[in-house]
Formats: structure tokens, C-alpha cells, sequence
């Protein structure tokens, strides 16, 4: 399956909504493609947020991750987030609402992950000496990271 034919499936999932966290998983884990190449752009100051897909109901980005690069502790309400790891690895430390550390662990090339904040708050890192790229995607649309 390559990336059109992942947002054609996105496009009709999310219009029905009836669709669990289980099932994106299994939905993603079919991507192994290499296609995902055209949307690599770094940033050397901060990881880099490239839009593929902008939509009400949706939003696709590609991130792009120098080493040491991370994002705030952010939360994820509504349908919250999905992330497919595509080059190498993320950290995820993920946080109670009282921002006390849960746990951290290590999401690695193809891993699938879902957050909501019904599970946790959380930083993203790339914590190792390699650049790192993933696949988000955010329900719905016009997401903005919700910091805490
Ligand atoms: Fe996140």
C-alpha cells in the first residue's frame, strides 16, 4: 500500500468514524512504503512539521527529527493522535495530568502508536544520534498541540 492509497482509506474511515485505535494500528501497519520521502524537510532549529494532508476531518504530517530534537508536553484531545514510525526511532515519556512521568519507551522503525488523553500526556524525542522520520496523523483537522 502505498501513501494515496493510505489517505484514500483515511479519507472514507474518517467520514464513518467507526473505527478503533486497534484497527488504524492495523490500517498503518500495512504502509511500507518508501513514497513518504518526497515530504522529508529538516529544520535545524526544531523538528520539522511537514503537512501532507490539511483537512477538517483530518490531518496527515510527515516529521522530521534532527537528533536531540522534541516537541513540548502536549495533550491530545478529541480523536487524538496516531504515529508511525518510518526512519529509525522516537521516545515517548508519557505524563499524568499532573505532569508527573509515567513511563518511557522506545517506538522503533514501522511501530504504530496511538495517544489520546484519556491515556496520558506526552514529550516526544529523538534521542538518538541518527535523524529520525514519522508519519501523524490527527483527528480531527486544523490540529494545534494542546501544551500544558
Ligand atoms: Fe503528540
Amino acid at each position: 500500500m502505498d501513501l494515496d492509497a493510505l489517505w484514500k482509506v483515511f479519507q472514507e474511515l474518517f467520514q464513518n468514524k467507526t473505527i478503533s485505535p486497534e484497527q488504524w494500528k492495523q490500517i498503518l501497519s500495512e504502509y511500507h512504503g518508501d513514497d513518504y520521502k518526497k515530504y522529508l524537510q529538516f529544520d535545524e532549529e526544531k523538528y520539522a512539521r511537514n503537512y501532507v494532508i490539511n483537512t477538517e476531518l483530518f490531518d496527515v504530517l510527515i516529521l522530521c527529527w534532527r537528533p536531540g530534537q522534541k516537541t513540548m508536553l502536549h495533550g491530545h484531545p478529541k480523536d487524538g493522535c496516531f504515529v508511525k514510525i518510518l526512519q529509525w526511532e522516537i521516545t515517548e515519556t508519557l505524563y499524568n495530568a499532573d505532569k508527573k512521568p509515567l513511563r518511557t519507551s522506545v517506538m522503533r522503525e514501522w511501530e504504530t502508536m496511538y495517544n489520546h488523553d484519556s491515556i496520558g500526556y506526552h514529550i516526544l524525542e529523538n534521542a538518538s544520534n541518527r535523524d529520525t522520520v514519522s508519519l501523524h496523523i490527527y483527528s480531527p483537522g486544523n490540529y494545534k498541540p494542546c501544551l500544558l
